[in-house]
């Protein structure tokens, strides 16, 4: 049996989606439950979902054989995991944002910006040499530069309604990113056959 972790959230849906269409489906029943670990219809598979920075943990360390998380996340983590597949699904952007497309350059002083992301911030600050205060939040990290906690904002965007609503528009664009299936090193030694048969099976639907 193959564990699969699936990042809940927005990846859940159009994961589980992908799945069912390469025929891989979790038990009906098991399915409208609020349980966190189900099995699949062949009992091949068992899915476990997991909050999204917790996929790379359980696969790095074995505890699920193969992972399906945003290339966000994958970005922000340190894991030393295989990365056979792009799924193409749940497209979005990982920005900058600020109240308009100057508020970069209106700012005296250190640029304050507040994130879920710090590494990624860190990143593409430090790459064009510019020297910021990164300031770590869980979410809702449209709120602070409202409220005077921050400059700016790295952040995911999708449709652009969080930002709009919140009064924030896009400064500069940062990556892409879509789901990936990513699968442990182990795993994909000693469960050469499984894994294979996994990988062709979403091959054929992409
Ligand atoms: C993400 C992101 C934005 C929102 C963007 O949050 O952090 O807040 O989605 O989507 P939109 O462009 O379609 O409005 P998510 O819902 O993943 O939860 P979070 O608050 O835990 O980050």
């Amino acid at each position: 049996m193959i564990t699969i972790a699936i990042a809940k959230g927005r990846m859940q849906e159009s994961a589980l989606t992908l799945l069912a269409r390469a025929g891989i489906r979790p038990n009906g029943d098991e399915l409208n439950s609020r349980r966190l670990a189900l099995t699949d219809e062949s009992g091949r598979y068992r899915f476990i979902f997991v909050k999204p920075a917790d996929v790379p943990v359980y696969v790095e360390h074995g505890i699920a054989d193969c992972g399906v998380v945003g290339r966000d996340v994958l970005l922000e983590s340190e894991a030393d995991l295989l990365l056979p597949l792009d799924l193409g699904i749940a497209r979005c952007r990982i920005v900058v944002a600020g109240a308009d497309a100057e508020a970069m350059t209106k700012v005296q002083g250190m640029l304050r910006v507040a994130t879920k992301y710090s590494k990624i911030a860190s990143t593409h600050f430090g790459a064009r040499g510019i020297p910021v205060e990164i300031i770590q939040l869980s979410g809702s990290v449209e709120l602070a530069p409202a409220l005077g906690l921050a400059d700016l904002i790295v952040d995911l965007v999708e449709t652009g309604t969080t930002l709009r609503e919140n009064g924030l528009t896009v400064v500069e664009e940062i990556a892409e990113s879509t789901g990936r299936l990513v699968v442990n090193r182990a795993s994909y030694q000693l469960k050469a056959e499984e894994v294979s048969r996994l990988v062709n099976a979403l091959e054929l639907v992409l």
